[in-house]
């Protein structure tokens, strides 16, 4: 594909961490307009490094991101301000405040379109419509003024799609946004997001490790292992042989605080608001 169709490149993007760790060895990906693409992999495969050195929330040690009427000598300043911006960010553990109401939650997705000093000021009558709207389209405008915390994990996940909408992104990275979910929320709220992505042609990249789930949603699949691209194409093409090479080299479940992954709880809401949301 000519680099002029697509709406974000990746060439030669790798991210070594500070302890040496290489977490994505050089990857080189052209992200098309409109398109719902899976980023599938196990654990520790680099699908959120990947997805965060997208919007800069990691910056890539190697290679650049591509946008196409941004400079392309490595985002800074204002064009990496812009260029988050445009990208609205769905996150696994949600990330809301939890003494906040729903419509602020959402509000905060508005931060994006604010200079540092305009954070301070009060929200508009406009922006308030706006998050109701999106509010009303993930289901949950009768819970609009419900403290965040009151809710459920999938209706808080709608809160965070939600907040990202309202942004208003050109392109949309969710990061295993279901892998806190049951499997029937799940399914109910990866369904609910691609609707929305598919109705508004909003473009998405999304990572997931559910096969069956990327085999559903995704117009295109790229999986990784071990920080490589190993897969990339349709649904179809993704056949039992490509799935086992996808999860040979699974490395077993990182204990945290000895506690193995899988019996960690559901995760909390965090108290403040994270980085990741606050205005670069
Ligand atoms: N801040 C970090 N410092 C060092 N290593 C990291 C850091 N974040 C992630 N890693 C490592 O990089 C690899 C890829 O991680 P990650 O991108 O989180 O994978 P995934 O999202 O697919 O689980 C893993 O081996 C992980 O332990
Ligand atoms: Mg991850």
């Amino acid at each position: 594909m000519p680099p002029t169709e697509a709406l974000l490149a990746l060439r030669n993007v790798s991210v070594t961490y500070p302890d040496g760790h290489v977490a994505l060895h050089s990857t080189s990906l052209q992200v098309r307009p409109g398109e719902f693409l899976v980023l599938l992999g196990a654990s520790g495969a680099g699908k959120s490094t990947l997805l965060r050195s997208i919007n800069g929330l990691v910056r890539p040690t190697g290679g650049e991101v591509v946008v196409p009427d941004l400079p392309a000598t490595g985002l800074f300043g204002r064009h990496l301000r812009e260029h988050r911006r445009r990208c609205g960010m769905v996150f696994q553990q949600h990330h809301l405040i939890g003494r906040l109401s729903v419509l602020d939650n959402v509000l905060i997705g508005r931060l994006a379109s604010r200079s540092l000093l305009g954070t301070l000021l009060p929200w508009r009558r406009e922006e308030k419509l706006a998050a109701l709207a999106v509010i009303d389209r993930v289901g949950l405008l009768p819970k609009a003024l419900a403290r965040a915390d009151t809710l459920s994990g999938g209706q808080q996940q709608r809160v965070g799609i939600a907040r990202a909408l309202v942004q208003r992104p050109r392109l949309l990275l969710a990061d295993e946004p279901v892998a806190s979910l049951d499997p029937a929320t799940a399914e109910d709220v990866l369904n609910l997001l691609h609707g929305i992505c598919k109705k508004d042609g909003l473009t998405a990249i999304v990572s997931l490790h559910q096969v069956e789930l990327a085999r559903r949603y995704a117009d295109r699949i790229v999986g990784l292992q071990q920080g490589r691209v190993v897969f990339e194409g349709s649904p179809a093409d993704l056949n039992a042989g490509a799935v086992s090479e996808l999860y040979a080299h699974r490395p077993a479940a990182v204990p945290v605080n000895g506690i193995p992954e899988a019996r960690l709880p559901h995760p909390p809401i965090t108290p403040t608001q994270p980085k990741e949301l606050q205005p670069c």
